[in-house]
């Protein structure tokens, strides 16, 4: 089916520490990094995320020894792109000067995994032969700065990786629990004079502790899913590679998974939650500091928005 040919990853320039946030919002360093493990990220200043997501997309191409041209599909994974439309993958797609299909996939936090997932289905039905998978979300332009409770968790960050042909995907498994209540970020009003439904602020809403059990129990679920299907043992993982949302929910759901931390990836505690980022920024992070080996079989597991959860498990 498909295996991964590069990854590469792309940050604004300003970062902010957890001090940084308490010169003007009633926090502190203590409770964002007690609480989340996060200690600093990276926030847009003047990038939008097609510069970013541009950069990752131009560098994974150049490290898949690969030009534009050759891409026969471009799957971009994100909450909201710079325009309503046209989509962000067709932005990238001209930014790029590749000729291929391009679309969007919305599944927040867990979008990579589903975009991979779509793009296994066209592998299998051998419409392309390369595939470029884009995630990336301007997390710091959806949330309050007025509330603590949500801004402090997120940075901004694009991740990209070049698939080509191959057997490294092991197992895929998805899923959506649609659920309004624990996470979302409502559309705002445009200015119809029929419309009748009242204005409303457009910042992400989230109830923590419900996604941290969601977050943790999901985890869970889907690694032992992904193993089964792939028919290896958790032991048999050389990394778990979770979505980076809190320090505490990798913790946890790597105790329960009988995974040492030694043999998890993060990176959220300079990051933050850069939502579909997360998981390609942080194998970047993880192939820069030479931790990942070829034929290392890794665990990915998602969750986010939705609610949607994703996991799979590949050979590097
Ligand atoms: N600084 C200081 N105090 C704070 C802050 C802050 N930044 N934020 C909240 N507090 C206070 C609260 O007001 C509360 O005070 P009170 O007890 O006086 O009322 C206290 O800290 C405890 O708040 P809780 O919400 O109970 O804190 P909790 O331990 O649950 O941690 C957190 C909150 C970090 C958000 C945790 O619940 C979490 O990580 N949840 C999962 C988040 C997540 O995974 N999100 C995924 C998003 S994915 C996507 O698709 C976008």
């Amino acid at each position: 089916m498909f295996r991964l040919l590069s990854v590469a990853s792309a940050l604004p320039k300003c970062r902010k520490t957890n001090d940084d946030l308490s010169g003007f919002l009633d926090t502190s360093d203590e409770w964002i990094s007690q609480r989340t493990g996060i200690r600093e990220r990276a926030v847009c200043t003047d990038e939008s995320l097609t510069e970013l997501l541009t950069t990752a997309g131009k560098e994974a191409l150049a490290r898949a020894g690969i030009t534009a041209q050759q891409l026969d599909l471009i799957l971009c994974a994100t909450i909201k792109g710079d325009y309503i439309t046209p989509s962000q993958a067709c932005i990238i797609q001209k930014e790029l000067g590749a000729k291929c299909p391009a679309m969007d996939i919305g599944a927040a936090c867990t979008g990579f995994l589903y975009a991979l997932d779509v793009a296994a289905g066209y592998f299998v039905r051998k419409k392309v032969q390369k595939v470029l998978v884009l995630a990336g979300d301007v997390m710091s332009k959806l949330v309050d700065w007025k509330d603590r409770s949500t801004c402090v968790l997120f940075g901004d960050a694009a991740g990209a990786a070049v698939l080509g042909e191959g057997d490294a995907l092991k197992s895929i498994s998805l899923s959506a629990k649609g659920n309004i209540d624990f996470l979302n970020i409502p559309h705002v009003n445009g200015n119809s004079p029929f419309d009748s439904i009242p204005e409303q602020e457009s910042f992400l809403a989230m109830n923590g502790q419900e996604v941290y059990r969601f977050a943790v129990s999901s985890i869970c679920h889907d690694v032992k899913e992904v193993c089964k299907q792939a028919s290896i043992s958790i032991s048999e993982l050389d990394w778990l590679v979770p979505h980076q949302a809190n320090l505490r929910i990798i913790e946890s759901a790597a105790a329960k998974l009988k995974i040492p931390m030694e043999h998890c990836l993060t990176g959220i505690e300079i990051l933050g939650n850069t939502s579909a980022a997360s998981i390609p920024v942080v194998l970047d992070k993880a192939q820069s500091e030479s931790k990942l080996k070829t034929g290392e079989l890794l665990a990915l597991s998602a969750f986010g928005a939705g609610l949607t959860t994703g996991a799979c498990v590949l050979t590097w």
